[in-house]
């Protein structure tokens, strides 16, 4: 059967548009069957209309609480049964009781070579740190904020004159490289989750993920 993945998202959606060009391609290993924004302009969601994927908006403003959020949006995904569920700019922290609901089948990808820099402004932190690289993680999303175990992690250069807004754009190349191959793995069954130890092909991935290549 195929497998089926939902993707969450609060902004225009790059990463999606990368996910859902890697599953045309049959790269991903299963179909994006439903997108969902807790922002009613998010141009994701246009992305996917276009797409013909279905879309729901859980609009965060509407709730009094994480907790009340949290549970509708759990409750749309459970009634879809997703095998994966992915967080592509998902501009919300999600509560202990989600992340547990939806433990090792749960990924995020963050704009810095974790575990440097979790949370906001990623780039511009590296560069006043005087950083040589920069980069992306995607990693299983635990109760820890950005703190889950990285599958995979790709590096950038810094380049003189660089500002968060031209680091940000290098780091969205690869981003939008590396999503699709993590996803694969999932989907494929490459990777195991047991008590927080994450290997891939039964092998125990560094504590930075796997480190991308280009492939040649
Ligand atoms: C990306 O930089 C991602 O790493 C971060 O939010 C941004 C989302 O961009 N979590 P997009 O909406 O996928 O274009």
């Amino acid at each position: 059967m195929t497998q089926r993945i939902a993707v969450l998202l609060s902004g225009r959606g790059s990463n999606f548009q990368s996910l859902l060009n890697a599953s045309a391609a049959g790269l991903l290993g299963g179909n994006i069957d439903l997108v969902i924004s807790n922002r009613p302009g998010a141009g994701g969601l246009n992305i996917a209309h276009d797409a013909g994927i279905e879309t729901a908006l859980i609009d965060h403003q509407n709730y009094p609480t994480r907790e009340a959020f949290d549970r509708d949006l759990a409750g749309v995904l459970d009634s879809r049964s997703p095998d994966l569920v992915v967080l592509a700019g998902f501009m919300r922290i999600l509560t202990a009781d989600f992340v547990e609901r939806f433990a090792g089948r749960l990924l995020n990808i963050h704009p810095s070579l974790l575990p440097l820099y979790a949370g906001l402004n990623t780039h511009q932190r590296a560069l006043d740190n005087g950083d040589t690289h920069a980069g992306a993680t995607v990693h299983y999303v635990t109760g820890e904020l950005d703190g889950g175990p990285p599958v995979l992690q790709a590096r950038v250069p810094i380049e003189p004159g660089d500002d968060a807004r031209t680091l940000a754009a290098r780091v969205l190349a690869v981003e939008h490289q590396i999503y699709p191959v993590a996803v694969n793995w999932h989907m494929t069954g490459r990777l195991t989750l047991i008590d927080g130890t994450l290997r891939k092909d039964d092998v125990a991935l560094p504590a930075t993920g796997h480190l991308w290549e280009e492939p040649l």
